[in-house]
């Protein structure tokens, strides 16, 4: 007898990233030494008064459920950490605090998005937009930055003949992944503009907000006039904090979305763990230092790799903000991203994965040290 599955999980793939993290895990299970510059998390280990915070969250007892929508001591904080970026609309009553901002996102989708609606991505976009759309029974609709140096003012135009009164979500993910660029504020004007004309709800999903390069990265609801009900801020732990196991992130919107997202929520994974939070209290309130650092070693790990790749005639834009950047590789990305793997032992992930052909997403949460080495080794392997 075969199983059956439903038609709606098959309409998604497997996360290419994820994916290929495990041909690189494998690899070092045979004893190659691989460069992995796939990941998607910092190489930091968290700062250590997070840990103790949970640590002492744990001892003092906070091991049970919590409330669904999260402790109040962090939806505060939360709200007060909105408010510092611009977006002192926001209240407690206005968060759900969800196990990483993955979850965050899906919850969004399915509370937003039903079978036919259109869902508008700016290429590249993250890999899971396209599968949470796809799983709501969205119509994707996707706009190439990539040509305009991966930036938005330039693509506004594309983005005004794309939507319409028939558009339902627009997601922007300023700075992006996998690209890095930090939007301008006169673009994020042209986003706010077309919602607030055609009532599309948009997503600004920040989770990169806080690591920037001399630049700031503007919030969408902080700069604009966008209609308050069609805005979803959602923001997390994970990067800034170098916490992508603990599974902590959020969404910030309309009481009204609150509601409906917060459904799903209840009905699937109750809540985020309680010392978690707790730590993510102490995270908001008593790390921005350790932040810094970790910040100023992305930064200097940027400047090393543009520098480099620069010396193989790699014209790379440069990112602002997140740890990756777009090496500019031969059209068919996927071959060329196997070659690098198989051959050099460097682990990329190619921009197709992102809506983007004729790219490789390199992550630079590496050491120095480390990413010389894999630029040795791609010009060893004659891939620059
Ligand atoms: C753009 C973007 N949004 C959201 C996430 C989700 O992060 P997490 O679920 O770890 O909070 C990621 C992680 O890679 C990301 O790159």
């Amino acid at each position: 007898m075969t199983q059956e599955f439903s038609e709606r999980i098959q309409r998604v793939e497997p996360s290419a990233t994820i994916a290929i993290s495990n041909k690189a895990s494998v690899l070092e299970s045979d004893g190659v030494d691989v460069v992995d510059c796939s990941v998607g998390e910092p190489d930091f280990d968290t700062p250590e008064n997070i840990k103790q915070a949970a640590k002492d969250a744990m001892d003092a007892g906070h091991t049970g459920y919590t409330p669904s929508n999260g402790i109040p001591k962090l939806k505060n904080a939360i709200a007060e950490k909105l408010a510092d970026d611009g977006l002192d609309f926001y209240g407690p009553e206005n968060v759900i605090v969800t196990p990483g901002a993955k979850q965050a996102l899906y919850e969004v989708f399915e509370a937003v998005v039903d079978d036919g609606d259109e869902v508008v991505l700016l290429d590249p976009a993250w890999v899971s937009y396209e599968a949470m759309a796809k799983l709501a029974g969205g119509e994707l609709t996707r706009i190439d930055t990539a040509a305009h140096d991966f930036q938005l003012e330039p693509a506004l135009g594309y983005l005004k003949d794309a939507v319409s009164d028939d558009t339902q979500l627009l997601v922007v993910n300023s700075p992006g992944n996998p690209h890095g660029a930090v939007y301008s504020r006169e673009a994020l004007e042209g986003v706010a503009e077309l919602a607030n004309e055609h009532d599309i709800t948009v997503i600004s999903d920040e989770i990169y907000k806080d690591i920037t390069y001399g630049v700031d990265a503007p919030s969408l609801g902080a700069v604009t006039d966008i209609d308050r009900d069609n805005l979803v801020t959602v923001n997390g732990f994970s990067k800034a904090y170098a916490m992508t196991g603990w599974r902590l992130g959020y969404l910030a919107a309309s009481e009204e979305l609150i509601g409906e997202a917060g459904k799903l929520q209840s009905h699937s994974v109750s809540s985020a763990t309680n010392f978690v939070q707790h730590a993510g209290v102490e995270a908001l309130e008593n790390t921005d230092e350790a932040v810094d650092e970790m910040v100023a070693a992305f930064e200097e790990r940027r400047d090393m790799l543009v520098d480099l790749f620069a010396e193989y005639g790699k014209d790379i834009v440069e990112p602002d903000g997140a740890f990756y950047m777009m090496l500019p590789v031969a059209e068919d990305d996927q071959s060329w991203c196997e070659e690098a793997i198989d051959e050099a032992h460097v682990a990329t992930v190619p921009g197709s994965a992102f809506g983007t052909p004729g790219y490789a997403r390199i992550s630079y949460a590496n050491s120095k040290e480390r990413l010389q080495e894999a630029v040795d080794r791609l010009d060893d392997a004659d891939l620059l």
